[in-house]
């Protein structure tokens, strides 16, 4: 090219100027603008091209080359720095209550100082990791993490690599020493993407897009950085030295500097002009959190001016301008003290994360299932790590992966056991299964819960028989089955320590009105067959009439029926197919033991056959109770608010569930409204 051979004789120097200049066009042109004006392979010659010229003539290497950008040498380790000024943490707030508080908090500081708020600035609260840019002379000279806020590490290297991270400041005027603080963030599609390459390459997943920012920058090998593609987004400054004063009145003004400087700054930031007009805000980014690119735990706000926050200054921990409002968390972060194996009524071991307690929406969660042994090595879980849990919807908490960067040194990874825990009897993988099992058919564990699971309120609800007296039985060896729990006569129980006149005849007629009003639906769910539970027991007793029917069923009858696939028909198979289970239901039905279910066309008579139904708030009688009445109804009782629901029954103080059902529209009842809903059926009866 012409214009090349032109600038090479006006020597390197101005060749190295103008191939700078283009490289940084380009990269504009493509990173920012989505908009390439040349080729990948031209532009590879011309970066190539300056990184020979840079080789042949190191001092004329310029601070601000693209080539920087690629990333330099491996460190043998990530060094750490002081902080020229402490980068303080933001205390939290989780309400509007709590919100209004701080506000006027910080009104009342500010009372005879002089200084005016001037409204809040309000911005999304960027879940990545936090890092400080220092620029001398407008040039990047170091990057540190956040680290304690007083030390943080050296990643210059690794942060020259993120294409938005401006190597030298735009403008004129600059101070000399300006520090510039943001997140370090990965978006949601750069992350989605680096997981699909990793899991395709055998490699290591990241639970979050925050676990794989801080995973990418803080990297000894910068290289590997270039390729995350990683963003930094600006939003507050930390030292600054100036010969002249600084003219920033304002948050905006400093935002709106930054992003002349050519930082990119957080989006939707905005000014709120009172503490009210700031919760609205709260709620419209709330609102709009799922469908951000990037992953946002809450709003930070600041006193907008700077005069303001200064008079206001820091507590120990943070500062009193500033306050992050955070979205009550689905998320949190904890350590896993330990995985521990519990044995299932069916022999399957089942790891559960036994974890220091933490606060997750409101609710203390110290445990959490780990599912199988393939989701412990999927997520490289390691007894003694950090994880983050989160609970999806009202369910048990699960553990989203651990914090690699939080993992101790030489920390062993976790070995499935071999043996049974309960009993240590061989525990065996089954080939094409997750699960390992107890291969011991009396293992104790199993006994204890299969017989746990047959009286609880999920199986016949026999009242008052808890898991210490079914323990206790089985220790005594009176116990091997569910079938023996109804030979018991009250001598036998008598002769247990504790065990009183009085208890022992409780006993003995609880089980005996259970056995007398046990429905079909309730004695096939109790018998816990696998992959069948309430729902499907009620499927079930609806099309069959005793269990000698059920058992003569074939894959193809059982296929035939509402919601039930080929693996819950194969189950069901299975279990009639076992000797032991045929043994046992032949010996409970001995003790009479033997629901017999209405034909199908009573059932489908019942008053509130198919109808869903929730209970809620203090009701006048046990909740229990009624539920009893709706199942013999017909109804299906749910445990929360959802679409599906028909009628929401509400006590006293029915609290979030009797909101979230009038907002989705359900029908809501008073215990009166229910009753009449007993003997009409789903009409229209009184509605609150
Ligand atoms: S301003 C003195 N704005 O959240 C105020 N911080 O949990 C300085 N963070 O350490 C911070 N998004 O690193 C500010 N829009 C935002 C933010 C933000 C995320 C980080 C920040 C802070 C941490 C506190």
């Amino acid at each position: 090219m012409q214009e090349d051979n032109r600038s090479l004789h006006d020597g390197p120097a101005a060749r190295i100027d103008e191939l700078c200049r283009e490289l940084d066009r380009h990269n504009r042109l493509y990173h920012e603008l989505d908009a390439p004006e040349i080729s990948d392979e031209a532009y590879d010659a011309l970066f190539r091209e300056l990184v020979r010229l840079e080789e042949s003539h190191p001092e004329l290497k310029r601070p601000d080359s693209p080539t920087l950008r690629v990333g330099g040498k491996t460190l043998p380790y990530l060094e750490t720095r002081p902080h020229r000024e402490r980068m303080y943490g933001l205390d939290n707030v989780f309400s509007a209550g709590e919100w209004d508080a701080f506000a006027q908090r910080a009104e009342r500081g500010l009372a005879g100082t002089g200084a005016a708020a001037g409204g809040w600035w309000a911005d999304p609260k960027l879940d990545g990791l936090a890092c400080e840019l220092t620029y001398e002379d407008g040039i990047l000279t170091q990057a540190l993490t956040r680290g304690d806020g007083e030390v943080g590490e050296v990643v210059t290297e690794a942060m020259r690599t993120i294409r938005n991270v401006p190597l030298r400041l735009k403008g004129t005027l600059l101070p000399e020493l300006l520090e510039v603080r943001g997140e370090v963030l990965m978006f949601r599609r750069e992350f989605e993407e680096l997981n699909r390459q990793q899991a395709s390459a055998g490699q290591k997943t990241f639970a979050n897009p925050r676990n794989a920012a801080a995973g990418s920058l803080r990297q000894l090998d910068p290289r590997i950085t270039a390729r995350r593609r990683l963003r930094f987004l600006a939003y507050s400054l930390g030292a600054a030295g100036s010969s002249r004063p600084l003219p920033w009145k304002t948050h905006g003004d400093v935002l709106a500097a930054l992003s002349a400087m050519g930082f990119e700054t957080p989006p939707l930031g905005t000014l709120c002009a009172s503490p009210q007009e700031a919760r609205d805000y709260f709620a419209r980014i709330e609102a709009r959190r799922d469908s951000l690119p990037f992953e946002i735990d809450g709003v930070v706000y600041k006193v907008s001016s700077l005069e303001a926050q200064q008079a206001l200054g820091f507590t120990a921990r943070a500062p009193r301008f500033a306050v992050a409002w955070k979205f009550t968390s689905r998320k949190a972060e904890t350590r896993l003290r330990a995985i521990s194996v519990q044995v299932g009524r069916t022999g399957v071991l089942t790891p559960v994360a036994e974890l220091e307690p933490v606060s997750l929406g409101g609710v203390m969660v110290s445990r959490a299932t780990l599912h199988n042994e393939d989701e412990i090595r999927r997520l490289d879980l390691r007894p003694g790590d950090a994880v983050i849990i989160q609970r999806a919807g009202d369910v048990i908490p699960d553990v989203v992966g651990p914090v690699l960067e939080k993992r101790p040194a030489g920390l062993p990874p976790f070995t499935f056991p071999r043996r049974c825990p309960a009993c240590g009897s061989e525990a065996r993988r089954m080939p094409g299964e997750s699960a390992w099992r107890c291969l011991n058919l009396s293992c104790p564990a199993v006994t204890m819960r299969s017989i746990t699971h047959f009286v609880s309120k999920a199986g016949l609800d026999v009242e008052g028989i808890g898991t210490k007296w079914i323990g206790i039985l089985i220790a005594s060896g009176r116990v091997k089955s569910p079938a023996d729990l109804f030979t018991l006569a009250k001598d036998d129980l008598m002769g247990f320590e504790r065990m009183g006149e009085t208890s022992a005849a409780n006993f003995i007629d609880a089980l005996a009105e259970a056995r007398r009003s046990a429905t079909l639906q309730r004695f096939i769910a109790a018998l816990g067959i696998r992959m069948v539970g309430e729902q499907t027991a009620r499927t079930l007793a609806a099309h069959f009439r005793d269990m000698d029917e059920l058992a003569a069923a074939s894959q193809e009858e059982l296929l035939a029926l509402p919601d039930i696939g080929g693996e819950v028909a194969g189950s069901i198979r299975a279990f009639f197919e076992t000797g032991s289970n045929r043994e046992l239901l032949a010996r409970l039905k001995s003790l009479g033991l033997w629901p017999v279910s209405q034909k199908p066309e009573e059932a489908s008579a019942l008053p509130l056959q198919g109808v869903r139904i929730l209970f809620t708030g203090t009701l006048s009688r046990p909740r229990d109770e009624y539920r009893k009445l709706a199942e013999e109804a017909g109804a299906q009782v749910m445990s929360g608010v959802s679409k599906k629901l028909d009628f929401l029954v509400a006590g006293d103080a029915p609290g979030s569930k009797l909101e979230k059902a009038r907002a989705l529209g359900i029908r809501i009842l008073d215990e009166d409204g229910f009753r009449a809903l007993l003997t009409a059926g789903p009409g229209s009866p009184a509605e609150r």
